[in-house]
């Protein structure tokens, strides 16, 4: 991501068409205690991190310094994380990110973790993207936004699809699910057929 001051002002981003989702940049809520030991939970419920299938995150009982390494790690310019508000609730309720960003190609990987599972089941990941996305390629002018998730994560599947993710390649039997090898599908959208999808759609950024 092309590193610009104005990046560590955001306090939110939001989009007049997605009506109940908005992000907010992890640096804005380094100092709230409340939400790590939240974010530390969702981080602990292994059940609903089976099908992002990382070794790193099934780990049982992940410390507090887990979630201060997570912090570090989503307050960089190559790393872009931030909490999701779902604002009928008034409740963040997971995180979304922008990760490992590739200067040769101004690319970056996304992710997603409803980690409040109540709201998951209601579409959401697919407002949160539209918000992440319209920020990726309207304001840090990525060229290509990339994704992957294990081929039974069929909600994920879907949203990918819903957005107008392509499928590029498919890793056979790399994921293991409860024991199980699954394969993990890579997708990509790229800035145009973002803009051909969502011709309308427009970051709104709040600044601090
Ligand atoms: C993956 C995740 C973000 C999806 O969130 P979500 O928005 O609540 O997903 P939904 O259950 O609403 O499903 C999204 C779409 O997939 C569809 N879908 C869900 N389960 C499905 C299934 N078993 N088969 C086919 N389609 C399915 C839904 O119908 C929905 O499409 P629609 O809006 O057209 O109805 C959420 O489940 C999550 O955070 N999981 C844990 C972490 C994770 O796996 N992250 C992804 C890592 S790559």
């Amino acid at each position: 991501m092309k590193y610009d001051s104005f990046l560590s002002h955001i306090a939110s981003i939001s989009c007049s068409e997605v009506e109940d989702i908005e992000l907010i940049p992890f640096y804005t809520l380094q100092n709230s205690k409340d939400l790590r030991v939240t974010y530390l939970s969702w981080l602990n419920n292994i059940d609903n991190l089976q099908l992002i299938a990382s070794p790193h995150l099934l780990s049982l009982d992940k410390p507090m310094s887990f979630i201060d390494e997570s912090f570090n790690r989503f307050t960089t310019p190559n790393s872009f994380g931030f909490f999701i508000n779902y604002l009928p609730a008034s409740s963040l309720i997971g995180t979304v990110k922008l990760d490992n960003y590739d200067f040769r190609d101004n690319s970056a990987w996304d992710g997603i973790l409803i980690g409040e599972t109540k709201y998951q089941g209601l579409g959401l990941s697919k407002q949160t993207y539209l918000v992440l996305l319209s920020f990726a390629f309207h304001t840090l002018k990525l060229e290509t936004v990339n994704g992957g998730c294990c081929s039974i994560n069929y909600p994920m599947v879907n949203t990918f699809y819903k957005l107008g993710y392509k499928l590029l390649h498919v890793k056979k039997a790399v994921d293991l699910v409860k024991g199980k090898y699954y394969d993990h599908n890579y997708f990509s959208i790229d800035s145009s057929a973002f803009a051909s999808n969502y011709s309308q759609l427009r970051p709104v950024l709040k600044m601090s």
